[in-house]
């Protein structure tokens, strides 16, 4: 397992650029399997779930050409071959249960092992069949896996009980081969949905109402392919601002929405740090003296993103004051505070509060990444820290992030991966 060698303390400066969406390209490889014509999208990630995902179609069947370095994928899914997946295969990643909803409206029969839950929380995928199912697909849960069958997906009126992404997405990729109208109630309305609409309807969909809680999709009996430039990565964006401040240092993100980031950059500001919109695609955070505490609460979008709470965490740890954190969409995602705590942050937790005493400084330390977001916060908060932190664990952080390290050493932080001795290797030195 590669770990990261980061001495902290070094004020990160100068430009970066965002990479394309992990959470808006995900579903859109899936959105391929509705169709039998090519598509090819760009501004792809290089990312392990990425390439996750194209196992999973080429699993299925799919023509899938990837060109990592230009960000370009192209992909045919006219022989899909199969429709059920191995559990391994489920297992690495959740969001491949997103071509659910594909192939029961394209191939009516689908079996995947159930996603199960994860570092961050149950993760039930109760929200999915249930929409699905009123669209008139049955399904039977047997040996860890769902299976599903309709003699024809129909159109439905979905209320969620909860504005999941994944459910939101599923049923919207099945409406659109679906006979007639389904209405989608209390939906998700993050930025990734929007682009997922967009991309469908240019592959001639008919979805109205992304972004909102209300969308309408008017089935159609085929989709065509397209060519579709993925979003830029909010989180990435965010992460990225977040260390610019924590380091004293001075970064602008670019190849960034700001629309897509308002409740972090309004969080920021409120904490004291400097924050501006430098052009429409482009965001300059600077440090502007120590932080000051603020509370936060998780919140689906337009509300403080989940998938940002660790890392802001980490800049609470080194703020003046003490603040609440409240996490309401997963129930277990505290697992960075351990080793927050072990760098020298005072963190209490009580169930899904965590309390914040903010210390002036933290100390580096050998820390083992939890998660995605868990190790974005950890590296943060070795970029701060004095002295030496071991990252161990990092696959997490090339789930979401490609090429980071050597990204950021461009702005100036002494980060170094190592690469695991291979079993057996006399061990030089001490
Ligand atoms: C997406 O996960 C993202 N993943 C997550 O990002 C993100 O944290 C999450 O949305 C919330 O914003 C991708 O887009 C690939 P949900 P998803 O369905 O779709 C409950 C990252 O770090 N729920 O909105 O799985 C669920 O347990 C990842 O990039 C049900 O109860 O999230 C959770 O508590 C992590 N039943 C809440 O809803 C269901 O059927 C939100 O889940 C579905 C969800």
């Amino acid at each position: 397992m590669d770990r990261l060698l980061i001495r902290g303390g070094v004020p990160l400066r100068g430009k970066i650029q965002v990479n394309g969406s992990k959470n808006a390209c995900l579903p859109i490889i899936a959105s391929t399997l509705l169709t039998r014509d090519t598509t090819i999208i760009e501004e792809v990630p290089d990312l392990l779930d990425v390439r996750t995902m194209i196992a999973v179609l080429e699993g299925l069947g799919a023509a899938v050409d990837y060109r990592q370095e230009q960000g370009l994928l192209r992909i045919n899914s006219g022989d899909l071959s199969k429709t059920a997946l191995p559990a391994d295969l489920v297992g690495r990643m959740r969001a491949s249960f997103l071509v659910l909803g594909p192939l029961l409206a394209r191939k009516k029969v689908v079996r995947l092992p159930l996603p199960g839950g994860c570092a961050i929380g149950t993760r039930p995928v109760d929200l999915h069949l249930k929409g699905l199912a009123a669209m008139g697909a049955q399904f039977s849960i047997a040996n860890g896996c769902v299976e599903g069958i309709t003699g024809g997906l129909q159109g439905a009126r979905i209320y969620l009980d909860f504005p999941s992404v994944g459910a939101t997405e599923n049923i919207i990729m099945a409406a659109t081969l679906a006979r007639g109208t389904t209405i989608l109630e209390n939906a998700a309305t993050e930025p990734e949905i929007v682009d997922l609409a967009n991309c469908l309807n240019s592959m001639r969909a008919q979805v109205v109402g992304a972004g909102t809680a209300r969308i309408r999709i008017e089935g159609v009996s085929r989709l065509g392919g397209t060519r579709h430039a993925i979003i830029p990565d909010r989180i990435e964006a965010g992460t990225l601002l977040l260390a610019g401040v924590i380091t004293g240092g001075d970064l602008t993100v670019e190849h960034v929405l700001p629309d897509h980031l308002k409740s972090l950059l309004a969080k920021m500001t409120e904490a004291g740090a400097f924050v501006e919109e430098v052009g429409p695609t482009a965001i300059r955070a600077a440090a502007n003296g120590r932080t000051a505490a603020v509370d936060l609460k998780t919140m689906p979008y337009p509300g403080f993103s989940t998938d940002l709470q660790p890392q802001f965490m980490t800049l609470l740890a080194l703020s003046g004051g003490t603040s609440m954190v409240i996490e309401t969409v997963f129930e277990n995602r505290f697992r960075h505070i351990e080793s927050l705590n072990r760098m020298g942050a005072q963190i209490q937790v009580e169930g899904r509060h965590a309390i914040v005493q903010g210390r002036p400084y933290l100390t580096g330390a050998p820390v083992v990444a939890p998660d995605l977001r868990g190790a974005a916060a950890l590296l943060l908060a070795a970029l701060a820290a004095r002295g030496e932190t071991e990252l161990f664990a990092v696959h997490h952080l090339w789930r979401g992030h490609s090429r980071l390290e050597e990204r950021l050493s461009l702005l100036g932080a002494q980060i170094e991966r190592v690469a695991e001795e291979p079993e057996g290797a006399i061990k030089t030195g001490s």
